[in-house]
């Protein structure tokens, strides 16, 4: 942390990465949607100007740039597909954010889906999702959901543990159904990411490990059962992350059992997934890798970890979500109440809370996530002040932007866009304290639609019988 002095004569305490900005109401592109832009202090999004957009909807409102998204989509779908002699298939994660236009749109650029519940599989058919290219995660799928799986047509499901590969093998006998599997595998790395969020060290629940050899056993079982068909192995080794070197480690080890099971149980699995993960900028400390230059460093460390082993290279696939969904959305409140906080020598903070929260971004609370924001109402004048941003829910961790610089007359009624809040906002949030959760509205061409309307009294009393 720094001490710091505003030019205004404010001292407050300031991450070493955050830097007084040069001008307070100006934008950071690259923490925004392509569409995004200032005009006289007044944040437009897909060609709307946030202002009028909230009188529509109110606050707070998650607001999607529908450009920004299939953009993104693209980006990844072109970049995997530009390798040559390698065959990618990209899966658009949907637990970072999934509705049934954005299911659209997954679909309509391309790209397949992975799923991870039935509640996901609910809104992926609905929305009219090819089945076949479904992937289905999870690590306590019940019969009941398999069997609703494998009845729609699932391209693959991603087993888990022993009892799931005994499950699903009966569901899909009792269907008279041959399906599609995957078996997710332990890579054993950390991942330099919060803990909470990273899942390819051994002591965590997901997958079969691959040093204790569970993983071999979990795809002998899979190839001994009838009705299921072994398509490859499936690692994730976690979230929000930036440097290759993880898939590499991953890649290799993962490449290595690959192998084995070609030469010891004469079966060449034609797939094999590397998971999401891949990193966004929420602030200026993060510099994401482009899908572009992710696919070639991916593809090569495949490549060349298959060629070290004398294999051919499978047909591969990775799951992003946060990359695609994350930079796409920003999240708009209204500021209620401004506060000065006396800090330990002599310091003092501006605490600004907002009309939401924990319950619309969980992120910060759970993994200490950092973001940031801006003044979206308006132009201003004033020095700018080190503030943290709040929510209104009963507790001191309820944090929406833990240190961000803003203009020193911030005030109730002004209105504060959070950018890259698409990815794991919406799809985590929560009814705590009775609140009731945002709408997501999508802008494209000057024109809103809502497409998760606001939840209403109703909906909340509609639970709760009595
Ligand atoms: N594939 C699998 C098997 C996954 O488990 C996940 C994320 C993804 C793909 C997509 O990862 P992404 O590209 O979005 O990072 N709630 C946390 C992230 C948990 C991610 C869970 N699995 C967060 O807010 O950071």
């Amino acid at each position: 942390m720094n001490a710091h002095v505003s030019p205004g004569g404010f001292t407050g305490t300031s991450p070493v990465w955050l830097r007084e900005p040069r001008d307070v109401n100006a934008l950071v592109p690259s923490l925004w949607s392509s569409s995004a832009r200032k005009d006289d202090g007044v944040l437009h999004v897909g060609g709307l100007a946030v202002p009028d957009l909230v009188a529509d909807v109110n606050t707070p409102a998650y607001v999607l740039d529908e450009d920004d998204f299939r953009a993104r989509a693209r980006a990844f779908r072109d970049g995997f597909a530009r390798q040559e002699d390698v065959h990618w298939d990209v899966y658009y994660a949907g637990k970072a954010f999934l509705c049934t236009a954005v299911a659209r749109w997954v679909a309509e650029e391309g790209l397949c889906l992975d799923v991870c519940s039935d509640g996901e599989l609910t809104v992926a058919l609905r929305a009219g999702v090819d089945p076949a290219r479904i992937g289905y995660h999870g690590n306590n799928k019940t019969a009941m959901e398999l069997r609703r799986a494998v009845d729609a047509g699932v391209g693959r499901i991603i087993v888990d543990s022993f009892h799931e590969i005994e499950r699903l093998g009966d569901v899909a006998r009792q269907l008279g159904a041959t399906q599609g599997v995957m078996v997710r595998v332990t890579a054993g790395v950390e991942a330099h990411t919060h803990e909470f969020i990273a899942t390819a060290h051994e002591d965590q629940k997901f997958g079969f490990s691959i040093s204790s050899g569970d993983a071999f056993e979990a795809a002998s079982r899979v190839l001994t059962q009838d009705g299921l068909e072994l398509s490859g192995l499936h690692s994730h080794i976690g979230s929000q992350i930036f440097d290759t070197s993880g898939w590499e480690v991953a890649a290799r080890r993962v490449l290595a059992l690959h192998a084995r099971i070609a030469a010891e149980l004469g079966h060449v699995l034609p797939e094999l997934d590397l998971g999401g993960g891949f990193g966004i900028a929420y602030t200026t400390q993060d510099d994401p890798a482009t899908p572009a230059v992710l696919a070639e460093q991916l593809t090569k460390i495949v490549a060349g970890e298959c060629a070290a082993l004398g294999i051919d290279v499978p047909h591969l696939s990775v799951e992003p979500g946060r990359a695609i969904v994350g930079p796409a959305m920003c999240t708009v409140y209204t500021v209620g109440t401004v506060k000065e906080v006396a800090l330990d020598g002599g310091a003092t903070r501006t605490y600004v809370s907002v009309d939401g929260g924990m319950s619309d971004n969980i992120r910060p609370a759970l993994y200490d996530a950092d973001y940031s924001c801006t003044l979206a109402s308006r132009v201003s004048s004033a020095e700018p002040v080190l503030a943290r941003v709040v929510g209104k829910h009963c507790e001191s961790g309820d944090i929406v932007v833990k240190d961000e610089f803003l203009p020193g007359d911030i005030a109730p009624g002004d209105l504060l866009a959070v950018p890259g809040t698409g990815a794991y906002g919406r799809s985590m949030a929560s009814n705590y304290n009775h609140a009731l959760r945002p709408p997501v509205v999508a802008v494209k061409d000057g024109r809103a639609r809502v497409v998760v309307r606001r939840e209403t009294v109703d909906d909340l009393l509609a639970t709760d019988v009595g």
